[in-house]
């Protein structure tokens, strides 16, 4: 990954500043803002809050195109001069969307095969959002004319700080199974492998009788009486990424063109369920990392999923500081039911997230909805206005957010590695595999869940990432591997690291074949085990597993009969389908140790094999503190600052002392947090 930052470009006046912001300015804190839904005179308003708030920075135009342009011959900016030049006056940075997420609908009216299709061939039409087909052209150039208008518009335009292009790209036309799909789908197949028969070859496609004599004659996985081929499953994923990004890419050169000193993001959705983008090959076309994050109301661990994501994005933006460009106040409008959160909670979430590296803290939406889709969705400003708890909160975060503006640009290390890949995420999930519950994302975050409790740093890597440095690395499910892949996670344990790999590993290589010979595939070697047949298991079963060190252990999901070849055994299965076969195993290998588990293990015995993996790592929590208290270090050149953040109902303590930035009092060890608090403390490295 190359990507060079280049931070948000922050104007003469911009309010909110303080006179000890660290290496990115103030920590930017904002939100989506829609003034269109919203007469003038609101606007005023607006920007008199804005202040109160102490918001230096706001998303505008992300849902304009309609009112930007509104027929094909006719454009109208004035109305959003007004809003950038009233946003500028009151010193806030505005963060410009090129427009182009929800077309208007003159274009899908004279338009409609630009329209999305789902796999059951049902056309997505006008009046949501995002009704586009990644793969048309009409859309394409209705797009960029527009980018074009905004980028000639407003380059110099002094509260420009910022492009943000399209919204959530893929948010919900990811995979469109249209026409025009299947023709750029075909494109896409012919550039990968330039003739029929290295094509066929990859797709194997004389299984079934599945044999292409042309191009025309492949299509998208569009249902199918049966599963459909898993090559072109895979391979569409990957298509459908990348036609994502062509899009992005074509945008992205417009407002180069027009503006090469003005940074460059689009906000991605590192979060639970959404794997429709491979951000890994995205990064190095962006001048800066950013995410939405919400949270699901139905996880009682949900802060953890938050920091896995966050921590995601930051790996992704190669540990350099990141946005968060959108989260909640309190409650989303898109879930089963929408809970509204706890008082403290928002201070929690948001500081959460500045701890794991965000130097942005903004929100879905600046002021909420009257009406539309989105009407209970939260704000900062809520339909009950500044006399509401939520606004005390908004206002009081604000200030916050001033108090810590020194630790924007700092950065956090972290010994252990997990890798993360979009790519195996599509690949370990397809349908017709030895079991179906198996769920790739679940299974990272639960070692990462095991690292968290033990509150020791991890940085979430994309394939192909710079494994130097650290010292542990975990690759859980990575059922898909390149040769490069094993040999990366070889050199890296051969130089001293601990690397530790899950079941379905290294079984396929990047066409969805197997590697022949026994099981786990490509990291055989590597691990020291073989094993000749998958023996996974049925919803409610468990097995159970002993070893001399670790003690009794439960698995599920999942077990295999492990052989060592020259791996140690750590662990056995004493039931179960592989009852008498070794479950886990650590294999020499240079001046390092490759770790195997075989089976998906409960939270109890993922801890005690990441104690053992960081304890001969000799990796430990920097910073001790009582349970349920997250601790994360950021540093700069010279101090470092301790984020101590209480999730439990009771009052906990830090083993740490410095100057408490939130209160600006000194404080010996250990530090008290109340319950449900945060502390943020500065002490030199
Ligand atoms: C995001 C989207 C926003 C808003 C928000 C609601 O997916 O970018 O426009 O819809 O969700 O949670």
């Amino acid at each position: 990954m190359q990507m060079t930052q280049r931070w948000i470009r922050w104007p003469a006046g911009t309010h909110n500043r303080t006179p000890t912001e660290g290496r990115n300015g103030p920590i930017a804190f904002g939100g989506d803002y829609n003034p269109e839904q919203w007469s003038e005179d609101v606007w005023q308003d607006d920007v008199r809050l804005m202040q109160e708030a102490g918001v230096n920075l706001v998303t505008v135009g992300v849902f304009s195109w309609a009112r930007l342009q509104p027929t094909p011959d006719t454009w109208e900016f004035e109305w959003l001069d007004r809003v950038l030049d009233l946003l500028h006056e009151h010193g806030i940075a505005v963060d410009l969307a090129t427009a182009t997420a929800s077309p208007p609908a003159w274009l899908t009216t004279a338009h409609p095969e630009m329209l999305p299709v789902d796999r059951l061939g049902t056309v997505l039409h006008q009046g949501g959002r995002q009704a586009w087909s990644p793969s048309s052209v009409v859309y394409r150039e209705h797009s960029l004319r527009l980018v074009e208008k905004m980028a000639e518009r407003y380059a110099s335009h002094p509260a420009l700080s910022m492009w943000h292009v399209s919204n959530e790209l893929g948010c919900h036309n990811g995979r469109c199974y249209s026409e025009l799909s299947a023709q750029g789908f075909r494109r896409w197949l012919r550039e990968r492998y330039t003739d029929l028969d290295t094509f066929n070859r990859a797709w194997a496609t004389d299984f079934w009788s599945q044999h292409y004599g042309t191009w025309e004659e492949i299509e998208p996985p569009r249902i199918a009486p049966s599963f459909s081929n898993p090559t072109q499953q895979l391979d569409f994923a990957r298509f459908s990424s990348d036609a994502l990004r062509d899009q992005l890419r074509a945008e992205v050169e417009v407002l180069r063109r027009h503006t090469p000193d003005v940074p460059i993001t689009t906000n991605f959705m590192v979060m639970g369920h959404f794997k429709e983008v491979d951000y890994g090959t995205w990064v190095d076309d962006l001048d800066l990392v950013s995410n939405d994050h919400y949270m699901m109301a139905h996880d009682p661990e949900a802060h953890v999923e938050l920091a896995f994501s966050a921590d995601h994005t930051r790996g992704l933006a190669g540990g350099q500081p990141w946005m968060l460009l959108e989260s909640s106040t309190s409650a989303v409008s898109w879930q089963p039911v929408n809970t509204a959160k706890p008082v403290s909670q928002l201070r929690r979430n948001s500081l959460t997230h500045v701890a794991r590296g965000a130097d942005a803290v903004c929100f879905f939406q600046w002021r909420a909805s009257a009406a539309g889709a989105e009407k209970y969705h939260s704000a900062m400003l809520p339909h009950a206005g500044t006399d509401s708890g939520l606004w005390r909160s908004v206002v009081e975060l604000g200030a916050d957010l001033q108090r810590l503006a020194e630790v924007s640009g700092s950065t956090v290390d972290s010994s252990v590695a997990i890798i993360v890949d979009y790519e195996n995420w599509w690949a370990a999930e397809l349908d017709a595999h030895p079991s179906s519950l198996l769920a790739y994302r679940q299974t990272a975050e639960g070692w990462y869940r095991s690292l968290w409790d033990a509150n020791i740093p991890v940085d979430i890597v994309p394939r192909g990432a710079d494994l130097t440095g650290y010292r542990v690395v975990l690759a859980p499910m990575l059922y898909l591997v390149r040769d490069a892949d094993v040999a990366a996670l070889d050199s890296f344990t051969r130089a001293g690291g601990q690397v530790l790999v899950t079941y379905f590993s290294g079984i396929a290589d990047e066409n969805d074949h197997i590697r022949l010979g026994g099981y786990p595939g490509a990291f055989r070697d590597l691990l020291g085990v073989r094993s000749d047949e998958f023996r996974p298991l049925l919803g409610e079963q468990q097995v159970a597993l002993e070893g001399a060190s670790l003690g009794a252990l439960t698995g599920t999901l999942w077990s295999e009969p492990v052989v060592p070849t020259d791996a140690i055994v750590l662990a056995t299965y004493t039931d179960g389908p592989s009852a008498g076969f070794a479950a886990i195993t650590r294999a020499a290998r240079g001046e390092g140790k490759a770790w195997y588990v075989s089976t998906e293990l409960d939270a109890i015995g993922r801890r005690a094999v990441v104690d053992a993996v960081c304890a001969a790592a000799r990796v430990t929590a920097p910073i001790g503190a009582t349970a349920g208290v997250e601790v994360v270090v950021r540093r700069s050149a010279d101090v470092e600052y301790v984020f101590a953040i209480n999730h439990t109902p009771q009052e906990g303590s830090v083993a740490a002392a410095g100057t408490d930035l939130l209160t600006g009092q000194v404080r010996p060890a250990p530090v008290l947090i109340p319950a449900g608090g945060v502390v943020v403390l500065r002490r030199p490295q």
